[in-house]
């Protein structure tokens, strides 16, 4: 009972005192190189705990997208697409409460930041093609030398470098998926090719990312930057010093 009462003060003194000002309802789309430019048809702004941005670069189509909107909690997500299909896409989830607008100024900085990024698109979906796919005319086999209806597939924890998982499935073409900024960053490697998904093919896989200014060695993107506070570990400290008191 106490300790419900006191989770409930804490909510309340971050509903009070966490309020940021949000621009919000507003998709700037821009071509890479060009700074971010928000139109005078986003003019909606709202009170929210957390101000939240998307910023995606499709660097195969030298286009990004950047959407505004709110949250609930702080968190910094990073992630990479590619397919043979010609998308190569990053993208970027921010949300923060430390000022007013503070995911526009992330924004902006972000977009310059990823428009110099000396990044080959083409070069690095036609290295991993091979990898990925091949003519064949038998049935697909994955490991572990199961004959497989879909696809194989790999799941690399790329903070400890473990298996996470291997089988095969039901995806519809071949493709590279890196997470990162949670508490499970992953390589995921779907591919049409026979027992590819192999801690060989991962890191091969690694070797073109990093070679490609995409992510480091081990397969994560900006590891250096830090991740924001929990907010579970925020309603712990305030529960804390409560108690002191
Ligand atoms: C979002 O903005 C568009 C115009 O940019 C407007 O038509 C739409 O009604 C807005 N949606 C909300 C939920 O405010
Ligand atoms: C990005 O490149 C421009 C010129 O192309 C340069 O003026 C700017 O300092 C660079 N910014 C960063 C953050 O590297
Ligand atoms: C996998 O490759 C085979 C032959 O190489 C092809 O027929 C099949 O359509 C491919 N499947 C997917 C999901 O890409
Ligand atoms: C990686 O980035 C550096 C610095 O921006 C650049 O000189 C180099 O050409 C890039 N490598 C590739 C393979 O694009």
């Amino acid at each position: 009972m106490h300790l419900i009462h006191l989770t409930l003060f804490s909510l309340f003194f971050i509903y009070i005192d966490g309020k940021r000002r949000c621009l919000t309802n507003c998709t700037v789309t821009g071509l890479i190189g060009q700074p971010l430019h928000i139109p005078d048809r986003c003019d909606q702004y709202t009170k929210a705990s957390d101000c939240q941005v998307d910023i995606q670069f499709h660097y195969y189509d030298r286009r990004y997208t950047v959407i505004f909107s709110t949250a609930f909690v702080e968190y910094y997500y990073r992630s990479l697409y590619i397919t043979i299909t010609n998308i190569l896409s990053y993208t970027a989830m921010f949300a923060c409460g430390n000022s007013d607008n503070c995911a526009t100024d992330f924004a902006r900085k972000k977009v310059v930041d990823l428009s110099n990024r000396t990044i080959n698109a083409r070069n690095v979906i036609n290295q991993l093609r091979p990898l990925l796919s091949e003519h064949r005319q038998s049935p697909l086999r994955c490991y572990d030398n199961e004959e497989c209806t879909g696809i194989c597939k790999i799941r690399v924890k790329t903070d400890k470098n473990q298996l996470d998982q291997r089988k095969c499935a039901a995806i519809n073409q071949p493709q590279v998926h890196v997470f990162d900024g949670g508490d499970l960053p992953i390589l995921d490697i779907e591919c049409n090719r026979t027992k590819c998904n192999s801690f060989e093919t991962a890191d091969q896989v690694k070797q073109i990312l990093y070679q490609n200014n995409l992510t480091d060695i081990n397969g994560r993107i900006n590891r250096g930057q830090k991740n924001s506070v929990s907010i579970l570990l925020l309603l712990f400290f305030i529960n804390f010093f409560i108690q002191l008191i």
